[in-house]
């Protein structure tokens, strides 16, 4: 069933956020005949544009980063005949009637008082000069209709979120506001849900009893991509764990819902955040790494060092890696490690999370047969591989009781090029209201006290060894004496 009539402005409207992910997910929902039947979209800009110069830009976002690519037999010319350009300052007051001015076209047009959403895009300091400005618009009263989509980052640490939720809530009733976390849009994390608690097979042994351990890796192998002004301002921790990594985090380790309820699922994954045990500032060196990139080679290419990339200071103490071991306090997770890294510049691209199973409690083959220690563990691929896989040992073929490690593996990647995109899925809800997959103001909260310890630890040592890490590599050696602590290894490639 498609969504009501919607209206989406998305501020931001000529910025990459919408060039690269936004429209060809609206573009692709439009493909897939899932967008309203009456639907308009307003970028809003500073940029001059027309609209067919705007189209023509959108266009082109399209041909380079969809999953689809351009034209596709003439739909993009119905579906930009529902877009259009509003230049306007978001700080200037006076130039929000434009906004209500288009509304009431639209509700004229379509007979219908539609869905208004509004999509911040934008840098993280306008955003309260703006939610200020569309709370004071007679629209946002609409508790059913009208809805705010915040993008990430959601505040710079716990105290500026804490003023960001109070700021937005005394405008928004909360189920108006989506705070979006686009990991939680990504087919194999909602899986997640799916493997765990549509099945009985793996729930009785999803604890502290059979697990021993669980990696979440987050590894890019992209740079900066010339976004050297935010990373000056956030670093990998921030960028990445306070949010991504957190959200699977909870989704791994969640207990089950009662029902798909948005409530019912964030309450569960509110619980996770609160029981992960807080690192105090003495612990912080045994808990967590950090590492920043030195010049080196990428894919048979020189690349400059982070401190040398442009908008970044030359002396930055910023982190471009990060990697810690948490605890959860409660009785399921009682004293098994979860060990989290993510960083620029990687070996590879690859977000997986491995539950590594404890071996078996006897061994009764001969001792030559196999290492049984990684004999069983599961994998969840999330990108660029999709798949589910479960590790276990089978006798070779032979006359020889020799052991070896298979796999058993479901995989998506034969699906991937009808699986929607992270933002499809995401703004799809937003315009039903579902707001299941988006984060609420507690749980945004409760993720950053996990990671406050960390930051400010970091913020007031700065660290004397950076750069640490070499592009192409796995990340700094200390976070392999992080993970060695325990024995364990981290698993690159799963
Ligand atoms: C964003 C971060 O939230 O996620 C980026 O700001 C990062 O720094 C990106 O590159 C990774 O997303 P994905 O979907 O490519 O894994």
């Amino acid at each position: 069933k498609r969504p009501p009539a919607s209206i989406l402005f998305i501020f931001g409207g000529s910025g990459d956020l919408n060039y690269r992910k936004l429209t060809p997910a609206l573009y692709n929902l439009f493909l897939d005949e899932w967008m309203p039947d009456n639907f308009a979209i307003a970028g809003i800009g500073r940029s001059s544009y027309s609209n067919e110069e705007y189209h023509g830009h959108l266009l082109d976002g399209i041909t380079k980063f969809s999953r689809r690519k351009g034209e596709q037999n003439g739909h993009w010319k119905d579906f930009s005949q529902h877009v259009s350009y509003l230049q306007m300052d978001g700080d200037d007051a006076a130039a929000y009637h434009k906004i209500t001015d288009l509304v009431k076209e639209k509700e004229a047009e379509w007979g219908q008082h539609p869905n208004v959403i509004f999509y911040l895009a934008v840098a993280p300091q306008l955003v309260p000069s703006i939610a200020t400005k569309l709370g004071a618009l007679n629209l946002c009263s609409d508790v059913h209709c009208t809805r705010i989509v915040v993008e990430k980052p959601f505040g710079h640490d716990l105290k500026s979120a804490h003023e960001l939720n109070a700021l937005l809530s005394s405008m928004f009733k909360e189920e108006q506001i989506f705070r979006i976390d686009h990991y939680l849009g990504k087919e194999t994390v909602q899986n997640i849900l799916a493997l765990r608690f549509a099945n009985a097979l793996f729930e009785p042994i999803w604890n502290r009893n059979y697990i021993d351990h669980i990696q979440i890796t987050a590894a890019e192998s992209v740079g900066l991509e010339g976004r050297g002004g935010y990373f000056e301002n956030s670093g990998a921790l921030r960028d990445m764990v306070q949010n991504h990594i957190l959200q699977i985090l909870c989704m791994v380790a969640m207990e089950a819902p009662v029902s798909f309820d948005a409530n019912e699922i964030r309450n569960k994954k509110v619980d996770v955040l609160n029981a992960i045990r807080r690192i105090t500032p003495d612990k912080v060196g045994e808990h967590a790494v950090r590492g920043q990139y030195s010049k080196g080679w990428k894919k048979g290419e020189e690349v400059v060092g982070y401190r040398e990339e442009k908008g970044v200071n030359p002396e930055s103490a910023i982190d471009t890696f990060a990697a810690a071991k948490f605890y959860i306090d409660n009785w399921r997770w009682q004293g098994v490690p979860i060990y989290v890294r993510t960083g620029k510049y990687l070996n590879q691209k690859a977000t997986h999370i491995t539950l590594q199973f404890k071996s078996a409690p006897h061994n009764a083959f001969p001792s030559e047969s196999a290492d049984t220690w990684h004999s069983n563990k599961l994998t969840i691929s999330i990108q660029p591989e999709m798949d589910i896989s479960i590790r276990f040992q089978v006798k070779r073929p032979g006359q020889t009781m020799t052991l070896d490690p298979v796999d058993m593996t479901f995989s998506y990647d034969t699906e991937a090029d009808h699986a929607p995109e992270a933002y499809e899925t995401l703004l799809l809800d937003a315009m039903e209201g579902d707001a299941t997959l988006f984060m609420r103001g507690d749980q945004v909260e409760a993720a950053w006290k996990v990671i406050m310890p960390i930051l400010e630890h970091w913020e007031s040592h700065k660290p004397a060894d950076f750069p640490n890490y070499t592009p192409d590599s796995w990340g700094p050696e200390a976070a392999d004496k992080l993970i060695a602590q325990e024995g364990h290894t981290w698993i690159n490639v799963p």
